[in-house]
């Protein structure tokens, strides 16, 4: 690179959110599963969730329809989309094409990223780095997730803990240093037995297992510990990097799974409780679109504040861990809106839980082959 040549960052433009409008409380919960409020809120610091009454493409659209809004930039000018997931409706076609699709980005790259939780903010390294190394000048970057189709609702220990929800962020390149600045990716790969969710692959279909219809194999307590080691050592190693010391940091965005592993990781990062941004308690952990929709919720309440250091730790299933350190811009406000919106709901949340489950029980008429 010459002296001369400048670098280019990533400013984060846009910010929007989706969230389906059927809440599933704790004592919703406990109507169908032996579980109640208490244990909930003590163990998780979860008291509801968010059910999806539409499909995942639906949700991630309104959601990067807000974002671009918020940026001022039309889809057709669009020229990366990056999906974060691991609910895909289709993985054959991906799921960040039938956004390009949706927003006319016509010239634009497009393709899915699953790290399962850690999704979005892998993807966010991934767009930011294509920007800087001048591939595309923009990105539209989707946490979005649509946990309760794949999820196993007799199962209390793991059905209390996740939601359906979607955020995008929107990057463009900027002379500025600002935007993703330095980031932590890892994963604990021995570990990749402590999470794993049978029947969304196509490794179960010769065991009887129906696609979507899910046995989750889930080690609380062990993914508890790797999460708290794997998101404090990454926010420790980020800080390094960039010079920086807790002290610096304004805001804490951390994935969302547990309100006792967000504590025990600000403790050990050592940002104060009023420095750490807190959404669980309304949606429970969103899988690739928790930090996202957090990172929408603070700007939307006032929370970052023009030229803020944020940092923003992840963990998911893989294990996989991350921390990312963001520079805010100068703007915390919206430059426009959309119109974009979810078709409407009129059912509750355990009404879309009876769906689901009558769908899944659905037997095939005898004689009929699996594939007509
Ligand atoms: N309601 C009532 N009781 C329950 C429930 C429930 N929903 N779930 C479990 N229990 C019971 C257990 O059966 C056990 O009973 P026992 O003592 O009679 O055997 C008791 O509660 C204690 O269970 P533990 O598993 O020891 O509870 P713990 O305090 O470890 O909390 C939890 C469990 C909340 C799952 C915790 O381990 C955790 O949060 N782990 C990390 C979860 C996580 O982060 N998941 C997402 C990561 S993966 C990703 O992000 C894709």
């Amino acid at each position: 690179m010459s002296a001369s040549a400048k670098i280019i960052h990533a400013a984060i433009t846009g910010w929007g959110k989706c969230l389906p409008p059927a809440v599933l409380t704790n004592h919703d919960l406990s109507t169908i599963l032996d579980t109640s409020d208490e244990w909930i809120v003590s163990r998780t610091g979860i008291r509801e969730r968010r059910i999806s009454h539409v499909g995942l493409e639906e949700l991630a659209w309104v959601a990067a329809a807000r974002a671009l809004a918020a940026a001022g930039l039309a889809g057709a000018e669009v020229e990366l989309i990056v999906f974060g997931t691991c609910s895909h409706e289709d993985q054959v076609p991906n799921m960040a094409s039938a956004i390009q699709l949706r927003i006319g980005a016509q010239q634009a790259a497009a393709f899915d990223i699953n790290t399962a939780c850690t999704s979005f903010l892998y993807g966010l390294s991934t767009a930011t780095a294509l920007i800087r190394t001048g591939v595309v000048r923009n990105a539209l970057v989707i946490g979005a997730e649509l946990i309760s189709p794949f999820m196993d609702w007799s199962n209390r220990d793991v059905a209390v803990l996740f939601g359906d929800g979607a955020a995008a962020v929107v990057l463009e390149a900027s002379g500025r240093e600002e935007g993703l600045l330095a980031e932590k990716l890892g994963c604990y790969a021995e570990a990749r037995e402590t999470l794993r969710v049978e029947g969304m692959g196509g490794r179960y279909a010769n065991r009887g297992v129906l696609y979507g219809v899910t046995r989750w194999q889930f080690a609380g307590q062990e993914i508890f510990k790797r999460a708290v080691q794997g998101m404090s050592g990454a926010c420790e190693s980020v800080l390094q990097r960039r010079g920086l010391t807790a002290g610096d940091i304004d805001l804490l965005v951390p994935h969302q799974a547990n309100l006792r592993i967000i504590e025990a990781v600000a403790r050990r990062a050592q940002v104060p409780p009023a420095r750490v941004y807190l959404n669980i308690h309304r949606y429970g952990n969103m899988s690739a679109a928790t930090v996202a929709v957090a990172l929408c919720e603070a700007l939307e309440e006032a929370r970052v504040r023009p030229g803020a250091w944020l940092l923003l730790p992840g963990f998911g299933g893989g294990l996989s861990y991350c921390a990312h350190l963001v520079r805010w811009g100068e703007r915390v406000a919206p430059r426009g809106t959309s119109t974009a919106t979810l078709p409407h709901n009129d059912k509750s949340a355990l009404e879309l839980l009876a769906e689901l489950h009558e769908r899944k029980l659905r037997p095939r008429p005898p004689g009929v082959p699996p594939f007509s």
